[in-house]
């Protein structure tokens, strides 16, 4: 591989954003991508959350194939790297995709919300990236508005996520009295310039001068007592426990006034990794900077729109480069086929890229040929490891409306578990169909495209969230265990499951039968 491949790829940083709904997520990515020159116009990403399409190129892509292409995979230059920031949808969007996502990042950067502290969503995607072991750098958000203390927001990560923080700026007061930041690292305090001109005088080292009015303040002080505190009784800062996720660099600033963002994504890129090995079944493990080429699919996108029955397979490029036209081979059949005109990409030109390489995301035009996990390389065959099985929340028992369609009803099935879009369960004597999801919108996908592809109508009846169980000696299980409370289920392989109503049915399943080991997937 040549030196100037090999430096493009290490200069790939892929990562997405965790965090919850209105944390700021959108707004950070827009000053990201403003920074990076990949948009022009704040108001850009926003448009896209309130139906208001932008008339970009970009955006035309997505009208027409009527999908979120434009929000999936962002893609900017900054300083001599080029960033790849993959969307993890929240809301109603959220499944098990946005799960999966997570399989192709090489690092997180979780938004909080200074005010609300941890949030349920957030903790659920941590723990994901936390499995993984990947690099977690932390935003606390909307440091312009009144929130928790900042010392208790990291105490916050260690007692609810468990994982250990290094701040390394400190806001100087909060919300109208929010006066800058302290950058720990530079020594230096940063201004907060909505107060105007007042706390701007910096000397040539960017220091403050001498008798600056900000070194009055009691905020200030305390911001001064807390890093005195921090030094002594906190964490230290070690990049290789940042590299293994066990301890996350703490920011604080304001998307919404893009105070402290740059200084965030300069470090950012800085410390984060540069594409990552992956391991195969085959127990290989596949460097980012060999050839041949190869990738793994982790998120099949169905378009809604009626007239297209088209798909597109998002590619993690795992090694090597990618070139319009190459011939390649999907593992699990040994088909080979050429990457060429059929296929969608997704890059900064917008419409097609010829050339991609590991670290980047390329769409693929799928007509029904993939599957989540699978492989895909120019070279000999071999297999990522699969991606893992996420525990669902949510359940519904489905049939078909129409019982003449029993065939059709379970080929769509088949083939929409198969592409992960949901989860398959079936009770045990009457094999009644039960489909498991994360969030509620892998229904509405369900239902839509089994109407739309398979030509079923289905009928959806909740049986509502659900703590789904698996376990280790299933020998031991026997059927007059399962009730109302704690439903008796197999899953797609054929393994039991239990379906608890809520925590108390779980414990009290627990108490009464204490040599069944339960056991959950993420
Ligand atoms: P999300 O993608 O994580 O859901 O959050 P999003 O960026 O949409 O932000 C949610 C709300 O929080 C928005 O206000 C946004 O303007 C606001 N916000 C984001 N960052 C900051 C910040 O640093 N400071 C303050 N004060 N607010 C911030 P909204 O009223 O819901 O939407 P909009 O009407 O402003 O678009």
């Amino acid at each position: 591989m040549s030196d100037l491949l090999k430096n493009e790829i290490q200069n790939r940083r892929t990562f997405a954003i965790i965090s919850h709904p209105d944390a700021g997520k959108t707004t950070l990515t827009e000053k990201l991508l403003l920074f990076g020159g990949a948009i022009r116009d704040a108001g850009t990403v926003k448009g896209k959350k309130t139906g208001k399409f932008a008339t970009s190129d970009w955006m035309e892509i997505e009208k027409q194939r009527g999908i979120s292409v434009t929000s999936s995979v962002m893609q900017f230059d900054y300083s001599g790297h080029r960033v790849n920031i993959l969307d993890t949808p929240g809301h109603q969007d959220f499944s098990e995709d946005t799960y999966r996502t997570l399989m192709a990042v090489d690092s997180a950067v979780m938004i909080i919300d200074v005010a609300k502290g941890i949030e349920a969503q957030t903790v659920k995607l941590f723990k994901v990236c936390k499995m993984r072991g990947i690099p977690i750098f932390t935003f606390i958000n909307k440091m312009d508005r009144q929130g928790k203390e900042p010392l208790e927001l990291m105490e916050e990560l260690e007692e609810v996520l468990g994982i250990e923080s290094y701040a390394m700026n400190w806001p100087i007061g909060m919300g109208k009295e929010f006066l800058g930041i302290y950058d720990r690292y530079n020594k230096r305090v940063e201004p907060f310039r909505s107060e105007g001109d007042r706390f701007l005088d910096i000397d040539e080292d960017g220091q403050l001068i001498e008798d600056h009015e900000m070194k009055k303040t009691s905020y200030y002080t305390q911001a001064m007592e807390d890093i005195a505190l921090l030094d002594e009784a906190g964490n230290d800062f070690s990049i290789e426990r940042v590299k293994k996720g066990e301890l996350t660099p703490v920011f604080f600033g304001s998307a919404l006034a893009n105070f402290g963002v740059e200084t965030f994504l300069e470090t950012y890129l800085q410390f984060a990794p540069s594409p990552q090995p992956r391991e195969t079944k085959e127990q290989e493990e596949i460097n980012p900077i060999d050839m041949p080429f190869s990738g793994f699919i982790f998120k099949i996108q169905a378009n809604m729109n009626p007239a297209h029955r088209d798909r597109i397979a998002f590619v993690r490029i795992v090694s090597g480069k990618f070139e319009r036209g190459m011939n390649v081979t999907l593992s699990r059949t040994g088909k080979s086929f050429k990457l060429s005109q059929t296929t969608q990409f997704l890059a900064d030109d917008r419409e097609t890229v010829s050339e991609a390489v590991a670290g980047d995301i390329i769409g693929l035009h799928d007509v029904g040929n993939y599957q989540i996990g699978d492989t895909i390389t120019s070279g000999k065959k071999f297999h990522f490891e699969n991606l893992p099985q996420f525990t669902p929340e949510l359940f519904m028992k489905v049939t078909a409306k129409n019982v003449m369609k029993q065939k059709h009803f379970h080929k769509g099935i088949l083939q929409l578990v198969q592409e992960g879009a949901i989860q398959y369960y079936k009770t045990l004597h009457l094999e009644e169909v039960i489909l498991g999801a994360v969030g509620q919108l892998q229904f509405e996908v369900f239902e839509h495209r089994m109407k739309n592809e398979y030509n079923v109508e289905v009928r959806m009846e909740p049986i509502g969230s659900k703590i789904a169980r698996w376990i280790e000696n299933e020998e031991d299980v026997k059927e007059s265990m399962s009730s109302g409370r704690s439903m008796l289920v197999k899953d797609r392989f054929d393994n039991l499951v239990f379906l608890f109503e809520n925590e108390f049915a779980t414990r009290w399943f627990q108490d009464k039968n204490p040599e069944i080991r339960l056991y959950s997937l993420l």
